[in-house]
């Protein structure tokens, strides 16, 4: 669990001390007040991203040349320094060069209002999900996916530079090696599909008896197919000067009673659905008993009955920190950002 907390110049934290309890957080107070800062610095020490922007620059307070989170669980101390571009990591003092053996060191399932665009928004933002939870459970995925990246970028600038007269002998060389790579990552996400589908299931059952979820996995090829696929398609590819299948063309469906729950399911459904595909996270890790979970603003849009049910993850053996404005839940440690106090 998360023991203490500290951010300087990290958003609106001017510099902010947090000793967490061990009774679950609640961290209240009015808009604006830095509640889902905090939220993002702690998932920040397991990902290294936000999950509110892709540049780092935001989260430096304004004007300032750098800022530091130091985050301390009852076993290790990490610390993130982000200075003219780079992060200085470390844990337990000791210096990490490479992001991806700091990565997932730390693990967190965060829920947050952006996250409804798991559902709402375009393909791209559930591969992100998928990609994003992969590499914090199967370490080895974030290499499968940067060695398909790579061959993809590789592809992409080769038929910027190829003409249909050209010789296409190195074109179908990188189609053979971009299914190579494809194949893996095709199977390593039907195999963590199948699992999380299991546990959204049930973990969405567990709120709502009456109604079913389901996950689908749409790859935009089949395993062994990519090749031929791409051999079939260079016209067209150098027409475009992309890529047009491959696994950065999969889809994930979030079906709601059979239908897709984009266009089917209400605005508290859907919320619903997204907490519950978080929450079933927690079923594939190991040691899943040491994962914190971070819940940004949560309790708006869910009805009461949905609000009691909700209490009963509570009682998970996990940490858990909620963020909101009016906390419900009498059995949470308040920690309240407009009193600054614990500052
Ligand atoms: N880089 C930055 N430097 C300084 N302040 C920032 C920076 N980025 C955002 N802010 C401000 O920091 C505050 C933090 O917002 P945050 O999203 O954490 O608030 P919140 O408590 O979650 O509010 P809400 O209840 O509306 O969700 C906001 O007032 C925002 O304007
Ligand atoms: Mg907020």
């Amino acid at each position: 669990m998360i023991e203490y907390l500290e951010l300087k110049n990290f958003r609106n934290h001017n510099h902010t001390k947090i000793h967490f309890q061990k009774e679950n957080t609640f961290i209240e107070g009015l808009n604006g007040t830095g509640k889902t800062s905090i939220i993002e610095a702690i998932n920040y020490v397991s990902t290294l991203k936000s999950f509110k922007t892709s540049d780092d620059n935001a989260l430096l307070q304004h004007k300032k040349p750098y800022f530091r989170i130091v985050l301390t669980t009852d076993q290790d101390k990490y610390e993130i320094v982000y200075n003219e571009g780079k992060k200085h990591l470390k844990i337990n003092k000791k210096v990490y060069q490479k992001m991806s053996d700091f990565i997932a060191n730390f693990k967190t399932i965060i829920f947050s209002p952006e996250d409804l665009n798991i559902v709402n928004g375009p393909p791209g933002v559930r591969r992100n999900f998928l990609d994003m939870t992969m590499v914090q459970i199967d370490k080895p995925y974030l290499n499968n996916l940067s060695i398909y990246k790579k061959v993809l970028k590789e592809r992409n600038a080769l038929l910027k530079n190829l003409k249909a007269s050209s010789d296409m002998t190195f074109l179908k060389i990188i189609n053979k090696r971009l299914e190579n790579e494809a194949d893996k990552i095709i199977e390593k996400r039907e195999e963590f599909i199948k699992k999380l589908n299991k546990a959204f299931k049930s973990r969405f059952k567990s709120f709502n008896k009456n109604d079913d979820v389901e996950l689908v996995y749409e790859p935009n090829v089949q395993a062994k197919t990519l090749e031929s696929v791409l051999n079939g398609r260079i016209k067209a590819d150098l027409l475009l000067e992309t890529t047009s299948a491959g696994p950065h063309r999969d889809e994930l469906l979030l079906v709601y009673n059979k239908q897709l729950a984009k266009e089917y399911a209400s605005q508290g459904q859907i919320r619903l659905i997204t907490l519950s595909l978080k929450l079933a996270l927690l079923e594939l890790y190991e040691n899943k008993e040491e994962i914190v979970i971070l819940l940004d603003d949560v309790l708006s849009e869910l009805d009461e009955v949905t609000i009691n049910e909700l209490s009963k993850i509570l009682k998970l053996k996990n940490q858990i920190i909620i963020t909101g404005t009016n906390n419900k839940y009498k059995e949470m440690k308040v920690l309240n950002l407009d009193k600054k106090e614990n500052q």
